[in-house]
């Protein structure tokens, strides 16, 4: 089945690619190798729909790495904002300048591993990408289509092993990059979660999900624990048609992102810190927000008119608050009080 199933593949890509920023034409010579490290690690956090703005804001202001691995930390972190897991912003600029510094990205999946905050899946891709070096590229997409293609019914997450191996099996010694990119656009297209198009798929007379008879069954996921839900609370402080902003402490959660000030829920989760100022506290409502390991319900607490906090912080004008590089969380706190 090996060849078939890339030379189907391959020549369906060829027809039917993407056209994405990130991306080169099928066939045709890698893309800047800078463009394919950004797009894959924004591309790790959230959909290609919602990566399109952020890609091309980035590459606008740093066109290059050499340009990213000048830029102040901060900013970089503000430009991230609502893309998620922030660490993943202060690892781009770590990243840049260590490839800055020895003066462009290494070719090879080993070589690119070494690199801060390259985990295997980017240095797969990377490599296979941008360097048209065959590696083994399996991101959630992948992992539906083999897991389907070779009816592997062992659940997630134990089914990866398995998987990566079938994985392996079918990945071509050329244009790996290409392979790997047209099974993400299959299973984002057409082997989709809930409803593959089996009557679309340039795959469906090798695949062994559909001759079983429920491809939209595989992969098996195991049950999904609960998460815990954290109570906490944030303070809108508002003065004049501006409102005051802090900046959290470097290693904790969302750390030195601009954020409102709060009670300390991400260490302590029990919602009973204090408020950074005294006075009449109005409630400005609950923002629910779930990150990887526990769900936030943060209570918003107003003072309009207010005194300035003791401590470091910043007033910063209501009307350019989008431009100040606020986390989710504290979007949303804002667009709950602004509304
Ligand atoms: N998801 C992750 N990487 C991707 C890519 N290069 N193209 C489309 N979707 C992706």
């Amino acid at each position: 089945m090996a060849a078939t199933v890339s030379d189907q593949l391959l020549d369906w890509y060829d027809a039917h690619a993407r056209v994405l920023p990130w991306r080169a034409r099928p066939g045709a010579p890698p893309p800047d190798p800078y463009r394919v490290w950004l797009s894959e690690v924004m591309l790790q956090q959230t959909t290609v729909a919602a990566v399109k703005p952020y890609f091309e804001a980035f590459t606008s202001r740093w066109p290059t790495v050499e340009a990213l691995a000048a830029a102040p930390e901060e900013d970089v972190m503000a430009a991230w904002a609502g893309l998620g897991y922030y660490s993943r912003a202060r690892n781009l600029v770590k990243c840049a300048r260590e490839v800055a510094r020895r003066g462009g990205f290494p070719e090879t999946e080993a070589a690119l591993r070494e690199l801060p905050g390259l985990g295997a899946y980017t240095a797969a891709a990377v490599a296979a990408i941008a360097f048209d070096r065959r590696a083994v590229v399996v991101d959630a997409n992948v992992e539906r289509v083999v897991a389907r293609l070779f009816a592997i019914d062992e659940p997630l997450p134990g089914a990866r092993k398995a998987i990566r191996a079938a994985a392996e099996s079918i990945t071509p010694n050329r244009r790996a990059g290409d392979f790997a990119q047209a099974m993400m656009d299959l299973g984002s297209s057409i082997c989709t979660a809930r409803d593959p198009k089996c009557l679309l798929c340039p795959l469906s007379q090798s695949c062994e999900g559909r001759a079983a008879g429920d491809p939209a069954g595989l992969p098996v996921k195991a049950p999904k624990k609960a998460k815990p839900v954290r109570q906490g609370s944030a303070f809108w402080i508002e003065r004049e048609g501006t409102v005051w902003l802090v900046r959290r402490e470097g290693k904790g959660m969302l750390g030195g992102m601009r954020a409102l000030p709060d009670d300390g829920w991400s260490a302590r989760g029990d919602g009973t810190g204090e408020a950074p100022l005294a006075g009449e506290w109005e409630a400005g409502g609950v923002v629910r927000h779930t990150f990887t390991h526990f769900a936030l319900e943060l209570s918003v607490h107003m003072q309009r008119d207010a005194a300035q906090p003791a401590g470091a912080g910043e007033w910063w004008p209501l009307d350019t608050l989008d431009e100040a590089g606020l986390p989710t969380l504290f979007a949303k706190a804002a667009r709950l009080v602004m509304a």
